[in-house]
């Protein structure tokens, strides 16, 4: 290990979703669709919506208070706020500015936003994670959250069957015990196939010159070959990464993969050769939540109990960009 190396301890985690539930047979009143098919093809049955003027900055708020409390860490504490989202409801002020705000924090520490879409917690862990290690900040509080539903278009049955909204929080802080929290991570993008997801901005050029192309804003997705990249890389990815820790796919307790599709989760079981109860999936009710996939999974089932403390974890997440990347974790008790 470096000299004056400080290592990161998971502080806290938590989670918020909205309360409207949407069903795959309310989607029946939308598009010619089934219950049966969403199900067989993806493993969701429902998914959490935000409404009215909800949105993903106040589920990110509510996840954050949630793991500052178990962290014990008080909001004039942090030293820095980074949020990731697919797709902010504001471009600016940042979420992360927004989250600064409404926590009442009044010293000026940084807070800026991510764009890793749903492996936006693993790139804000790989940050902060350097952040703290470096000595350069200490408290650190990363939120992950999207409310997707605002952008899909609902005529779209390929990709409006798919998303969700909720949030997901963690507060990292130097460990005073000097064991590191993560103990392998990595971050990937391969933008050359970034046309495969994307959401164009919506703006016009300036009167006096031609007009640009219209765009619609909508989340489009060319599932087909999402799933056949993700298939084809993260199985392989994940194993590396365990290499990595110096460790072997049987001395970890639990994947906590994105939640895009579970026979993509399957796969990936498959590979590592777990039973059901090491993989934690909840995409059967949330659908897939973005960059807050993950950390929903996390803090979700500490709180249910389906994620035992004291243990380790594999988290991945891939999506637009192409991004991906993955972490083995350590889980203290009292976490969540
Ligand atoms: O975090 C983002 C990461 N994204 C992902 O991981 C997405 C990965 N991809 C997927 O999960 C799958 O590609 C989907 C679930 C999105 C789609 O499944 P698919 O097996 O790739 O279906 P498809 O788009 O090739 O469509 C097959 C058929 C088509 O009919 P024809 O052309 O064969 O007659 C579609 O029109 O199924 C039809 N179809 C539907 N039918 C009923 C497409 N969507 C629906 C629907 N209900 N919702």
């Amino acid at each position: 290990m470096r000299e004056n190396y400080i290592p990161v301890k998971i502080a806290g985690v938590g989670y918020s979703l909205p309360e409207t539930v949407i069903t795959n047979d309310d989607l029946t009143k939308l598009y010619e669709t089934s219950d049966e098919w969403i199900y067989t093809r993806t493993g969701i049955k429902e998914r959490r919506l935000v409404s009215g003027s909800e949105d993903a900055m106040d589920l990110g708020l509510d996840a954050a208070k949630k793991a500052l409390e178990k962290s014990g860490i008080k909001p004039e504490e942090l030293d820095l706020i980074i949020a990731a989202s697919s797709a902010p409801p504001q471009l600016y002020p940042a979420i992360a500015c927004h989250i600064q705000s409404r926590l009442g924090i009044e010293t000026d520490i940084p807070a800026f936003d991510i764009t890793a879409a749903c492996s936006g917690l693993i790139y804000g862990m790989q940050v902060a994670k350097g952040f703290i290690n470096s000595g350069i900040y200490k408290n650190i509080l990363i939120v992950a959250t999207d409310n997707n539903s605002r952008y899909l278009d609902w005529t779209d049955r390929g990709t409006s069957i798919l998303f969700g909204d909720g949030a997901g929080a963690m507060v990292l802080t130097p460990s005073s015990d000097g064991i590191e929290d993560i103990l392998s991570i990595d971050i990937k993008a391969r933008g050359s196939i970034g046309a495969l997801i994307y959401k164009d901005n919506v703006g016009k050029n300036c009167p006096l010159v031609e007009p640009c192309p219209e765009h619609d804003g909508f989340i489009h997705m060319n599932g087909k070959e999402v799933y056949k990249f993700v298939v084809t890389i993260l199985p392989q990815y994940i194993e590396e990464i365990i290499a990595k820790a110096g460790l072997k796919a049987e001395d970890i307790d639990y994947l906590i993969p994105h939640q895009a599709n579970l026979r993509i989760i399957q796969a990936i079981q498959e590979r590592l050769n777990y039973t059901d109860e090491k993989v934690i999936t909840n995409i059967k009710y949330y659908g897939n939540t973005s960059a807050a996939s993950v950390p929903i999974a996390l803090a979700e089932g500490v709180e249910k109990g389906t994620v035992k403390l004291g243990s380790t974890a594999i988290l991945c997440g891939f999506g637009a960009g192409m991004t991906w990347g993955g972490a083995i974790v350590r889980l203290r008790e009292g976490i969540c």
